[in-house]
Order: structure tokens, then sequence, then C-alpha cells
């Protein structure tokens, strides 16, 4: 084929190359690729000397030859990685998660799985099993499996052989540099102490099973800066499978531009420090520490809790205003059932903690919430007003708790990411506040029922878009 034909992709091959590869790999070619994939094509038919698209097409979709198809993957999908990618996950792996996965199996089996899926050339199951041996006590003592996948098989032979050049070592600091690489050859390789906790597998994401037999139930998975390629519909499905593969309390790490917004409401969403990660949720109280419920436990009534874990109102406001236990890590729901007998239905708790709010009258607030919340502990406007409330009161933290318990039971309250989003403004997290304000703006724009009837009195969703518009643009480059 005549490379200067290469970019010229027919309509007709255009549709038919993108809809295999996505049927093979769950990678999803936007219009705007066009010339990206059809100069991907050209590349391979011209490599094993296809005449045109027709005869390549004829072998790359032939039953046998899954191993031209598997090439035309690898060559197609984007491998760019790092060791350490999105320093904050690191951080917040290294400073909680492995700890608390640590205490949690106290006792137990002292098993820790993470399972790097789209692993690429294998920076980031090397970044895990150097944390892992950064900050767990008597590694040795544990079983550390680290499993690294990925469909790209030239790109698991340079993660197997564990050597780099020295231009990939970016984001490695010294101290890591010394302690876990060798220099070799314009390069380093990696160390066995690390080398030997992590193995390499093919493995593709759409069309292989969970290496569920072969691995066992996972306490991390990674899958970062990969589902950003899928459709939407591939995406959610391979995200509903990693759940089959979490244990409970387990976490699933994203890239820095993925959610799991409008995918998945199974997982909850934890702020460890500068990072957002997802967790499959625990039973609600093990070792002490309480998280999320699941929803479909919730919808079998919700839990009353025994009476030691009921604390006075006072003691939840307090933990609220930040006098918390382990202050690195927020869950998104009120855990405590407010001690109440006289419950409001939440619409009369919401509508008389607005009137209180609006006289200035906090307190009177929040006592008429929870009494709203003893009814229902989740009502996403219930949480949406607390939210206001502490936002009046000046406590930023505690506001933005609650703003991310209105959107865990209704992830379409626009209204409470513009507030949430604002919350991060104001005490400079500039980057989240940018990200809360897009979400905002496609959940107005998208007309979802976002807004709440009391917010709808003074502004209309268009309003709001444009507010968000604005703001997106006013902070877009102040990040840093
Ligand atoms: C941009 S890299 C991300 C590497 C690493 N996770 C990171 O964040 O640094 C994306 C990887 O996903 C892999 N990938 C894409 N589709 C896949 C699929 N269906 N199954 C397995 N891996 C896939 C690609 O081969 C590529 O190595």
């Amino acid at each position: 084929m005549s490379r200067n034909k290469r970019h010229m992709l027919s309509e007709t091959d255009f549709e038919r190359f993108r809809q295999l590869v996505k049927g093979a790999s769950g990678i999803f070619f936007d219009r705007d690729k066009i010339e990206v994939l059809g100069a991907g094509l050209a590349e391979r038919a011209n490599e094993v000397g296809a005449g045109d698209l027709d005869e390549y097409y004829g072998l790359v979709s032939s039953r046998e030859s899954r191993e031209e198809l598997n090439r035309l993957l690898a060559h197609l999908s984007v491998q760019e990685t790092q060791f350490f990618r999105n320093s904050p996950q690191f951080d917040a792996l290294r400073q909680y998660i492995i700890p608390e996965i640590a205490r949690r199996k106290t006792g137990g089996e002292r098993v820790m799985r993470f399972w790097c899926a789209g692993c690429s050339t294998g920076q980031e199951p090397y970044s895990v099993a150097m944390s892992v041996l950064d900050v767990l006590p008597e590694p040795e003592s544990w079983n550390i499996q680290i499993l690294g996948t990925d469909l790209n098989e030239d790109a698991l032979a340079e993660a197997s052989r564990g050597w780099y050049p020295e231009r990939k070592f970016a984001g490695v600091d010294r101290l890591h540099l010394d302690r876990y690489f060798h220099a070799a050859g314009g390069g380093y390789t990696i160390d066995e102490s690390v080398r030997n906790l992590v193995r390499f597998e093919r493995l593709n994401l759409v069309d292989d099973p969970l290496p569920v037999s072969s691995f066992g139930v996972c306490d991390a998975v990674f899958c970062r800066n990969v589902i950003i390629y899928f459709t939407h519909e591939t995406a959610k499905i391979v995200i509903e499978h990693f759940y089959d593969i979490m244990s409970p309390g387990a976490y699933l790490f994203l890239g820095h531009s993925e959610t799991l917004w409008r995918m998945s409401s199974k997982y909850a969403l934890v702020e460890i420090g500068d990072a957002f990660i997802y967790r499959k949720p625990l039973p609600l109280s093990v070792g002490g520490r309480r998280f999320l419920p699941d929803r479909r436990l919730r919808s079998t009534g919700p839990s009353s809790g025994s009476s030691d874990e009921r604390r006075s109102s006072r003691a939840d406001r307090r933990s609220r205003s930040g006098e918390r236990s382990d202050p690195r890590v927020k869950t998104g729901v009120n855990k405590q059932k407010p001690l109440t007998d006289d419950a409001l239905s939440p619409r009369e708790a919401a509508g008389s903690a607005r009137i209180q709010l609006d006289r200035g009258k906090y307190e009177l607030a929040i006592r008429c919430l929870e009494r709203g919340l003893a009814a229902n502990g989740a009502d996403p406007e219930l949480y949406f007003v607390l939210g206001l409330v502490h936002e009046k009161m000046n406590e930023p933290e505690a506001a933005a708790e609650d703003f991310r318990r209105a959107l865990y039971f209704d992830p379409d309250l626009g209204i409470a990411r513009f507030h949430l989003a604002s919350v991060f403004e104001q005490n400079g997290k500039i980057k989240s506040a940018v990200r809360e304000y897009r979400n905002a703006k496609r959940s107005f724009k998208e007309n979802l029922p976002g807004l709440l009837e009391a917010e709808l009195e003074a502004f209309d969703a268009d309003s709001l878009m444009n507010l968000c518009e604005w703001k997106i643009e006013n902070l877009t480059g102040l990040e840093s």
C-alpha cells in the first residue's frame, strides 16, 4: 500500500475498522481520530504486505489470525506511562492505604494483592511494589502479589525485562533510585526485591476472564488511563467486573481525568490527601472504622446501629467540624443515626432548615436536618442543605463532606456539585474546583433533575451553566 494514501480512510473503512477495534479491545476512535486510525492501519498493512485495506481487513478480521489483530491493537493503543504517575495517589497509597489494609488484616491471612489492569510497560506495578516496600513493616512476613496485565505483549516484554532508559526516570527521586535500581547500559535495572513482587500476564479487559482463579481477590485495582479510551458502555462493563474481583474495602484507582460518575454507583468515592480514590464499601463497621454503606443493604432498611455506635448530636457535629479519628480520610455518608426521636419528614425538615438558615439560626437549622435524617438518612437534599449551613458557618471541610454525601445519594444533583466546586475554589483547591464546575456544567447542560425546587426560584439551569463556564474560564491556568 502506498504511504501517501495512508490518511485517506473512506467512511466504510473507518466504520468497519473502528467497530472491529472496539469489539476486540474496547478502544473507540472518535471521528476526530480518523487520521490516527488511518495512519495506524496503513502502517500495519504495509508491515504485513497487504495490497490495500480490503485485503488487510480480510486478514485482520479472520478468526484464524488473532495474532495480527493483537498486533494492530497493540499498535493503536496509547502506551504512555511513568513511575509514580499521579503522585498524590501514591502518597495516599503509602501513607494511608497500605497501612490500612495491613491493619485490617491483622490476625488474618497476611496476603496483599494488587492488580494493575492496563499496565503498559510496567512502571505502574513496579511503583506499587516500591510503595509497599517503602512503608510495610517486615514485608518479608507478607505474601505480596502484584499482577500487571495488558493486551500489548511487546509492552509486557519490556515490563518483564525491568530495564528502562534514563529518560524514563523523571518521576523517581534519588532515594528510590538508589534503593531500588542499579545503573546498567545508559539506564537502570529494577532490583530483585521489587521485581519478585510483580508478575506480568497478557489480559484483554474486554475479552478475557478476570484473573480470579489465577490471582484471587484484590485489595486494590489500578486501572488508570485505560477506560478513557473506551466507550461509556464498555467502561461500565469493565468497572462492574472489577467489583467482583475486589475484596470488601478494596480500592479502585482511576486516572485523574476518569470518573465513575454515571457509570457505577456501587463504589464510594474517598478523598485521601489530594487524591480521589474509589472504594468497594466495607460492611458498616470493620476494625473500628466505619465506611460507606452499600446502597443495596440500605434499601432493605437503614441500619439502626448498636447503642454504642450512636453518639450525641453534639459529638456528631464536632466530628463534622473536623475532629475525626483520622483527618486524612473522608468518607461520603453520615454514618450516625442522630439521637432524636421526633423525626420530621425530609421535605418538612429541609423546608424548616432553610428558614432557620435564612434567619442565621444555624444550630436550629442543623437540628431540623437531624430530625429529617432520623426519618431518612439517605436523603440527598438534607445533606445538601446541611452543606449550605456549614458553608455559612465557615466550616468548608464539613460543607464539602455534606455535598459529597448528597452526591453519593444523587450523583445528578448538579447544584451540590456547584457548591462543592465553590468550596474547593474558596480553599484554593483550584484543580478540584475546575473539575467540579465542569461536572456541574455537564449536569445542568443535560438538564438532569439536578436542581432542587428551592434553588430554581433563584436560578435557572442556563444561568448556572453560564456561571460554571465563567468560573472554568477564569480558573483554568491557575491550577498549580
Ligand atoms: C495509557 S496506558 C496506561 C498505563 C498505566 N495504567 C498508567 O496510567 O500509567 C493504557 C494501556 O491500556 C492498555 N489497554 C488498552 N485497552 C486494553 C484492553 N482492552 N485490555 C487490556 N489493556 C488495554 C494499552 O495497551 C496501554 O498499555
